[in-house]
């Protein structure tokens, strides 16, 4: 990207150019941050940024997006779905059935609030790599992601995709732009946890993975910013669906198995699992094991590349 500053100032003259009231779903993510405080630029009150919680989001971060809104003055509301997104996913283990629940649940909850808001438009963090691999008459659905299609049609709104050209390496540089403290925060996909949880996505089962993905992304960063290792461009913990045989003191115990997941990549196309050296790893595991000792006892990583493997297991 040649300049940012000339990209949020043409976007926000875009979209002032837009007339009525607009709806953003904010995930928390750097995409949907980007794009609710570039139309809260533009629009004002007359924008309304939803953070839905699904009950599958990472520790701490409802918490810390209704935070970031608020510093950052966008108009918005923080809705508690939790209940409604399990019910939903009970006994659901196909990973397109859960994109596709999850996506019509969002739709659901969201339309309530862009209704009550009485919203024309529909501001949408799609970037590219989104709607590439998302598949058009051209190309095979890899995976359908959820922030694609669906949404706008279903919902009557007009449709602002202000990040629709962009990679991510250049949504982040106008996330710097905006001084936004997502701007360096790794992508996290739209139906959240429940894809890093294999089989059923249960409440518990959802528990063990944020559990664990908070330790493997607090011991890197942690790594990251000692010097230790380069950062990852993605990085986390899958629940896996077999349990394992251990010991623990005498005992012998029988429990779940996390994978740890660590990739770079500049846009998500391809990837390569990172190199972490063998001191953190080892961290990670202790901490796992040590702090979920009742749920975990077995912590593997993968070590495949993309292509052939994706970034996420589902
Ligand atoms: P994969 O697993 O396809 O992931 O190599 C590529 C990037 O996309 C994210 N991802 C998703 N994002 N909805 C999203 O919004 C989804 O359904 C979805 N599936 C994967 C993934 O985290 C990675 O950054």
């Amino acid at each position: 990207m040649k300049d940012p500053r000339r990209f949020i100032k043409e976007k926000v003259e875009e979209i002032k150019g837009v007339e009525g009231k607009a709806v953003v779903g904010c995930s928390g993510g750097v995409d949907s941050t980007v794009s609710a405080v570039l139309a809260s630029e533009a629009l004002g009150e007359d924008l309304l940024a939803v953070y839905v919680d699904t009950g599958y989001m990472r520790k701490n971060e409802t918490e810390n997006i209704d935070n970031i809104l608020e510093e950052t003055g966008v108009n918005h509301v923080v809705i508690d779905a939790r209940e409604e997104f399990y019910n939903a996913m009970e006994g659901v283990v196909d990973p397109e059935e859960k994109r596709k629940i999850i996506g019509n649940k969002f739709i659901e909850v969201f339309e309530k609030e862009a209704e009550k808001f009485d919203a024309d438009y529909l501001v949408q963090g799609t970037i590219a790599p989104d709607w590439i691999e998302s598949g058009d008459d051209n190309r095979d659905t890899i995976k359908s992601h959820h922030n694609v299609g669906g949404l706008p049609e279903e919902m009557g709104l007009k449709l602002i995709e202000p990040l629709k050209d962009l990679y991510k390496d250049e949504v982040r540089e106008v996330a710097r732009e905006l001084g936004l403290s997502t701007a360096e925060k790794q992508p996290f996909p739209g139906p959240g946890l429940a894809i890093r949880v294999i089989g059923e996505a249960t409440p518990e089962r959802t528990e063990i993975v944020r559990e664990a993905c908070y330790i493997v992304e607090s011991e890197i960063d942690k790594a990251v910013d000692s010097g230790e290792m380069e950062s990852p461009w993605q990085y986390f913990a899958v629940l896996l669906p077999v349990k394992t045989v251990g010991v623990q003191g005498d005992k012998r115990a029988y429990g779940h198995t996390i994978a740890v997941r660590a990739v770079q990549s500049l846009d998500a196309m391809t990837a390569s699992f990172s190199k972490i050296p063998p001191e953190i790893m080892a961290r990670i595991s202790t901490k796992i094991t040590n702090e979920m000792k009742d749920q975990v006892n077995r912590v593997v990583y993968d070590i495949t590349n993309k292509p052939p493997g994706t970034i996420e297991w589902e």
